[in-house]
């Protein structure tokens, strides 16, 4: 049989539409994860929905590849907006992410307080020794991005004329077990970093599917955007997965 491609969304309005789209479908759980197992125009489709935050997603990408083998990952969903250029219901497609809650503190004495813009990037991957003493720790003071698998990423750009609900854009998305409602913080975050929006999955996927050699790609739809005053719009969570079935036709169309 041929390797399906994975779809991953953490909330049932990011996971259910495409599940619906499936057929000849069956169901399998694993934690909290749900898997459903079809078909898609007859090619092999399994559509996870992870639950939300980094472990969640963590486990139910090593689950679903252990389990089905995915020949492609896809995680989508919907994510709050970095970059005041871009609304509500903009897509942006992750040449990067990020994990944006992996930070070293700089020393600070009792009663010096704390000062979360001057916290140092960590990169757990950097080394097998220790992030935060000894001969490894200087190594570990790095950002690490995850890249996307360049024929998702193009797949992805073939179809982008056909998303009608707002712009489709690549960036980097911000992951991390945050919500961040503090606008100098989200502007350290853009300008220092360079991402485009937030959220709690994808660089956790991206790990994980990077150190299996599975090609990647985190697709996000903007729900909300404080930067601009944009609203949250949970009916973009719908709209994300009606892109991600173009994405999907173009791809399997060129295997
Ligand atoms: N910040 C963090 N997570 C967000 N999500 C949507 N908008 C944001 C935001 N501004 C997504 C996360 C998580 C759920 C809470 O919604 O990915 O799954």
């Amino acid at each position: 049989a041929l390797p399906p491609v994975m779809i991953q969304g953490p909330m049932p309005i990011e996971a259910q539409y495409f599940a619906s789209l499936l057929n000849d479908v069956r169901t399998e759980k694993a934690g909290q994860a749900t898997f459903y197992i079809g078909t898609f125009n007859g090619y092999p489709v399994v559509v996870a929905q992870t639950g939300k935050g980094l472990e969640n997603t963590a486990a139910a990408t090593a689950v679903g590849i252990e389990r089905y083998h995915p020949r492609a990952i896809i995680n989508q969903g919907t994510s709050g907006g970095h970059d005041p250029d871009l609304q509500v219901g903009d897509i942006v497609l992750g040449k990067r992410s990020v994990n944006a809650s992996n930070f070293k503190t700089p020393f600070r004495d009792k009663g010096e307080g704390s000062a979360p813009l001057e916290w140092l990037p960590m990169d757990l991957l950097a080394s097998e020794g220790s992030a935060g003493e000894g001969d490894s720790a200087k190594d570990a003071e790095r950002i690490r991005y995850y890249v996307a698998d360049a024929e998702l990423l193009a797949a992805a750009h073939a179809v982008k004329g056909q998303y009608k609900r707002g712009k489709v854009v690549e960036g980097t998305i911000a992951s991390g077990n945050f919500w961040n409602n503090e606008l100098d913080r989200i502007a350290w975050l853009h300008t220092k970093f360079g991402t485009s929006t937030e959220e709690m999955e994808t660089a956790s996927a991206a790990q994980v599917a990077h150190s299996y050699g599975i090609p990647f790609l985190g697709i996000r739809v903007l729900s909300n955007n404080l930067t601009n005053d944009g609203h949250y719009d949970p009916s973009t969570a719908t709209d994300c997965q009606a892109f991600v079935k173009l994405v999907i036709e173009q791809y399997i169309k060129h295997s």
